[in-house]
């Protein structure tokens, strides 16, 4: 399931213009983010770090598809935050749901790097066994 959300501010973000990383915990896996891949799927906004997991094998959980109406996709952002677009109040009200929420928490369907650092995510425990590495 993809799409957006008709009932709340759309988010302005926009995708990477160059080539990155992304290291998930706690599977350390690193993958590299193609620009003109993007968008991998139709999963999140493109380019999000939930498209960009999903494209990797990565299956973090999404129950609303990607369009901000859960917090089942819910990360923590360990290094390369100040690279993601700005939180949206909706995004703000849905992760306030969300177990575990930490200062670095972030919903991986509206968080969009723009490339200009390397990130580091991680998967709260609380989901933990939903992820697994496909592929
Ligand atoms: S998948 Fe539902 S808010 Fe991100």
């Amino acid at each position: 399931m993809g799409g957006t959300n008709p009932y709340i501010q759309q988010s302005e973000a926009q995708p990477a213009t160059r080539k990155f990383t992304i290291t998930f915990l706690p599977m350390n896996k690193t993958v590299e983010v193609d620009p003109e891949k993007i968008p991998y799927g139709v999963t999140g906004l493109p380019g999000s770090i939930l498209d960009i997991a999903l494209a990797h094998g990565i299956d973090v959980d999404h129950s609303c598809g990607g369009v901000c109406a859960c917090s089942t996709c819910h990360c923590i952002v360990r290094a390369g935050g100040r690279t993601l677009s700005e939180m949206t109040d909706a995004e703000d009200e849905e992760l306030s749901f969300a177990p575990g929420l930490s200062p670095d928490s972030r919903l991986s369907c509206q968080s969009v790097p723009n490339g200009e650092q390397d990130l580091v995510i991680e998967i709260p425990a609380w989901n933990r066994n939903a992820v697994r590495e496909g592929h």
